[in-house]
């Protein structure tokens, strides 16, 4: 089991291990969060490894200010009003990103936005000392209910990770609403502890409905395809194809790849996660025809890197 700290003793051990590139499970008003660095992929990519998720959904960053927040995402005049209304609070804004954003890409899952929220008490606090964002989702096993004491989450990811800081039972139990907001059209992601009628007595805009699910990133197969076909469990590379290699040995030809990159030349699943999304952006950049893909293991994080890879291959919608 984990060690379970108060939260008025937990905020040096819990930077200390967020600064190793450990995850924590921190309490926040809305649930209790799984956190990592969000600057660091590894980092990040153990959050996946111990929520056991099939997939790289994209994370949430959680900010400790607006200033941290303008650092990573434009603002527009509403979004501004929205933080400014909401946060510290269960609101996250779906905003797109900066160019040098300093966020991992396994964060945002390689999309142009960024899932950003401003938590409540022991979160913010932790992500001020650290001067970093965390990526958190919410501390359960994937597919399990979600934590909001820390005794729960003890439970379930007690034996995955080091530290749960306890800060009591969540106070709003349920997860932020995730609205996104492009200029000034605002969308629901995903309903949660903000009423919507809330934001629309703030702004005076209807906030579009019905988009849950379907918008949600990782629904729609071809949504992290790039413009190079893929070309999956490649054992030899063809000509002119650039090659996305895993492990110490090559596919037959590799030498004449267009342009090689490795996802984890020693065979590391969760160097390869890390690696993922800026690879494969990398790969795409290079103008060739098709990517071809070693075969990369199917078990541990192996699995949402195998999914991730064939939505990468599957034909565009
Ligand atoms: O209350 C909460 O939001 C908790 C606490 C810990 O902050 N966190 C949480 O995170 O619920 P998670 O990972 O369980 O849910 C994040 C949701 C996912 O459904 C994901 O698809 C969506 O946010 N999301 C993240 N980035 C997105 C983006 N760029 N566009 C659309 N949806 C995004
Ligand atoms: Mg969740």
């Amino acid at each position: 089991m984990a060690e379970i700290l108060a939260q008025k003793d937990a905020l040096e051990p819990a930077c200390r291990l967020l600064a190793a590139g450990e995850p924590v499970a921190i309490p926040t008003e809305t649930v209790y969060g799984l956190a990592a660095d969000a600057t660091d992929g590894e980092a990040v990519a153990r959050i996946f490894e111990a929520k056991g998720r099939p997939r790289f959904n994209p994370l949430i960053a959680h900010v400790a200010d607006m200033e941290m927040a303008r650092r990573i995402a434009v603002f527009s005049p509403l979004a501004e009003r929205l933080a400014e209304s909401f946060w510290p609070g269960p609101l996250t804004l779906v905003l797109p990103h900066r160019e040098n954003y300093g966020i991992h890409p396994l964060v945002t899952a390689g999309l142009d936005t960024i899932a950003l929220r401003c938590p409540q008490g022991f979160g913010r606090e932790v992500i001020a000392r650290l001067g970093r964002p965390l990526a958190a989702p919410s501390a359960n096993i994937s597919g399990r209910v979600t934590g909001t004491t820390a005794q729960a989450v003890n439970a379930s990811l007690g034996d995955r990770i080091r530290l749960v800081v306890d800060g009591g039972p969540a106070k709003v139990g349920l997860e932020s609403t995730i609205i996104k907001v492009l200029g000034d059209e605002l969308t629901l992601l995903r309903p949660g502890g903000l009423a919507v009628e809330e934001i629309e007595r703030l702004t005076g805009e209807a906030v579009k409905r019905g988009a849950t699910g379907v918008q949600a990133p990782g629904m729609l197969a071809s949504h992290y395809a790039p413009h190079t076909g893929i070309r999956l469990d490649a054992a030899e590379v063809r000509p002119g194809e650039a090659l996305l290699a895993f492990g110490p040995d090559r596919a037959l030809g590799a030498e004449n790849a267009a342009k090689m990159l490795n996802l984890s030349p020693a065979g590391d699943l969760r160097e390869a996660a890390a690696n993922l999304f800026a690879h494969l952006s990398a790969l795409d950049a290079a103008g060739c025809q098709t990517i071809a893909v070693e075969p990369v293991p199917r078990h541990g994080l192996g699995e949402a890197i195998n999914d991730r890879l064939t939505r990468a291959a599957a034909p565009r919608e």
